[in-house]
């Protein structure tokens, strides 16, 4: 079934494998895609969609270094080059949009304090320069609460980034509601101390999403627009919150009514905790449409979560990064390259665009 093709949104995919979205760090101190990073996708157009790397909707939405933003006209500019070269793969392309909240550093938002719920600091690190002309992760600094005004405006700034985004030429976006950053922070109780309507109540610390999903549907169409959630992630406070799995299933019969394209569970990054059947079961139950899901998977793992329908599609992180052309080599049970983590974040092509490609339809893509 992975490798069937589905409806997402008004687009058909040709599989049901998704590349997740995935920080590289290329774009340089200018934040602009480039023809690096439009190679890099286009090599992995196999995907039956790719979502891309986090994308800072402003100046202040960045928490780590050389990250590509989608804030100005240059930014389009670059991003076009990406979906044209995705495109002309036969490939489907959403951008994930991406505010960080506390996790920054004034060094990387070009002095501007983070901003979040409430003047918390978290323990989760962004990454940045160390100051002696190396990059490397920073402690957080105590954010500043978001006045009503910082909240309109940074919706604001997710409604004129989706925009930005069908300007670009991609098929749709994705929210970064997941991991740690500024929507959780809205969600989780020990980030968010506000005792306004987007603090205390559960339906409170859900205001902040569910606005700026309905708004960023208003103004693409509701079938452009995917977000991501984790409520089984444990990366910042060393605290569960056990109430994350609920505000999660709350948000979903919030958001049923919107023919939106997908809600994408984030399951898997540094940590990961067994997800219970029965909350999958509450997934399906309050939301009609797609589930995608990541972490972990095999592609043995990824039929049976399509096959049981728990999922509709299946996104992979470090396979695809080792491995531009995942969708072939598990349709012919072909082994699978290694990726080298030490080029993860930043550097050049090197450990980006230099995996070895066995598809023949995209062999001449490969370096
Ligand atoms: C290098 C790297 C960068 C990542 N960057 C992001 C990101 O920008 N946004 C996001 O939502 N998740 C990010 N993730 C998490 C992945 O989307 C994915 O959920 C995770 O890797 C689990 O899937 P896997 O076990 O198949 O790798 C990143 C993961 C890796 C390995």
């Amino acid at each position: 079934m992975l490798f069937s093709s589905v409806q997402l949104g008004d687009m058909t995919l040709a599989n049901r494998v998704v590349m997740a979205p995935m920080t590289r760090s290329r774009a340089g101190s200018d934040h602009v895609p480039n023809d690096l990073m439009a190679r890099y996708y286009a090599q992995r157009a196999g995907a039956g969609l790719i979502i891309t790397e986090g994308s800072p909707i402003s100046e202040l939405g960045r928490g780590y270094a050389f990250t590509p933003g989608i804030y100005t006209q240059a930014q389009i500019d670059g991003w076009k080059k990406v979906t044209d070269a995705v495109h002309q793969r036969g490939g489907n392309i959403f951008i994930q949009l991406w505010h960080v909240g506390r996790v920054t550093h004034p060094d990387i938002t070009g002095g501007l304090q983070a901003m979040a719920p409430s003047a918390v600091k978290g323990a989760n690190k962004p990454y940045g320069p160390l100051g002696d002309g190396r990059y490397g992760f920073l402690e957080q600094q105590t954010p500043r609460a978001m006045s009503l005004v910082d909240i309109k405006q940074v919706q604001q700034e997710f409604v004129q980034a989706a925009r930005n985004a069908i300007e670009a030429g991609f098929d749709g976006v994705e929210l970064h509601s997941a991991n740690t950053y500024l929507f959780e922070q809205f969600m989780l109780r020990s980030a968010n101390q506000r005792t306004d309507e987007y603090g205390g109540a559960q339906e409170n610390r859900l205001r902040f999403l569910i606005e700026t999903v309905t708004q960023v549907a208003e103004a693409i169409g509701a079938q452009k627009v995917g977000f991501r959630l984790s409520p089984y992630l444990v990366l910042d406070d060393p605290d569960v919150d056990s109430e994350m799995p609920q505000l999660a299933i709350k948000a979903l019969k919030a958001l049923a009514h919107l023919p939106l394209a997908y809600v994408h569970f984030s399951e898997h990054v540094a940590t990961w905790r067994p997800v219970p059947t029965r909350f999958r079961r509450q997934v399906r139950a309050a939301w009609p449409h797609s589930v995608l899901v990541a972490g972990r998977h095999t592609r043995e793992s990824a039929e049976d979560m399509i096959e049981s329908g728990h999922a509709d599609m299946v996104a992979f992180g470090e396979y695809f990064i080792a491995n531009p052309d995942l969708v072939y080599r598990f349709h012919n049970h072909i082994p699978l390259n290694h990726s080298d983590r030490s080029t993860y974040y930043g550097g050049d092509r090197k450990g980006l665009t230099d995996y070895p490609i066995v598809d023949p339809d995209f062999a001449d893509l490969a370096e």
